[in-house]
């Protein structure tokens, strides 16, 4: 039977890749890769593999998702070494699920080698930790994109201790303002961070109420965090530069 690996590239940094996807990516024949895979992971694959670009544009979702299922059929069907690169975790907001299905409905056996997802590792890497002991037990990774943002959907985000937004970068007055209508104070920290786990990385920390009133300005890919985890990362950074990692466990003692 065929076969296609369907692989998380990380987030953007290739040292984040796991070992397998690493060594699949160097005796791949072809990787058909997603917009959000950086540079630096498809500089470590092959050289002499096709690269396929598999991005898409809002609005041409739909039309090229069947041109990659196509690219993926004729590929996996050649015998050829096929990698399916996706950011972060395919199984994450990626379609993974979608594009299994597929490739098994049409006789190819798939194997997944997951990512480091950026809705984890993103956050992290910027000093803001998901969960927190005495602060936060709990989170949520939502996607917010979507134009229906009814009010009523929000509501069962009051509760959640964290909250972390993928694709929400358009949207985010909107979304800000139905999670005030929804219970959660304006004064709540938020952090976007754009292009995180890169060179590049931006941190904006504000608050619930400055983003409800469009005063954030902020760029596509970022992660959204919404929780009082935020004020975290002023101890992370503070410490980690001054002291090392070994001064952590003080600052959770003396929170
Ligand atoms: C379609 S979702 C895919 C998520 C991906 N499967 C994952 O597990 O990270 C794309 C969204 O992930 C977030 N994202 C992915 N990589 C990022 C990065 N390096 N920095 C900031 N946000 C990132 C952004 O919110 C972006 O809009």
């Amino acid at each position: 039977m065929p076969k296609l690996y369907l692989v998380g590239a990380g987030p953007g940094d290739p040292g984040l890749l796991t070992c397998k996807a690493f060594q699949l990516l160097q005796r791949a024949d072809v990787v058909v890769y997603d917009r959000l895979v950086s540079a630096e992971v498809l500089a470590v694959a092959n050289p002499a593999a096709t690269f396929i670009f598999a991005g898409k544009l809002q609005g041409e979702q739909e039309r090229i998702q069947s041109e990659i299922h196509a690219h993926l059929l004729e590929n996996a069907a050649d015998g050829k070494v096929v990698v399916r690169l996706k950011g972060g975790d395919p199984m994450v907001f990626g379609r993974g699920a979608e594009e299994w299905a597929f490739l098994n409905s049409h006789g190819i056996d798939v194997e997944l080698v997951p990512g480091i997802s950026s809705a984890l590792a993103v956050p992290a890497l910027a000093g803001i930790p998901v969960t927190l002991r005495g602060v936060a037990t709990s989170f949520a990774v939502i996607a917010g994109h979507r134009q229906n943002l009814e009010p009523q959907e929000w509501d069962r985000y009051r509760m959640v201790d964290t909250l972390v937004l993928l694709m929400a970068v358009e949207n985010r007055a909107a979304i800000a303002a139905n999670l005030l209508r929804a219970g959660r104070l304006p004064e709540e920290p938020v952090a976007f961070i754009e292009r995180g786990a890169t060179e590049r990385e931006r941190v904006v920390v504000a608050t619930l109420g400055i983003v409800a009133r469009g005063q954030v300005e902020v760029s596509a890919p970022a992660v959204f965090v919404v929780g009082q985890v935020v004020r975290m990362r002023r101890h992370l950074q503070r410490v980690v530069r001054e002291a090392g990692v070994d001064a952590l466990e003080a600052v959770y003692a003396g929170r």
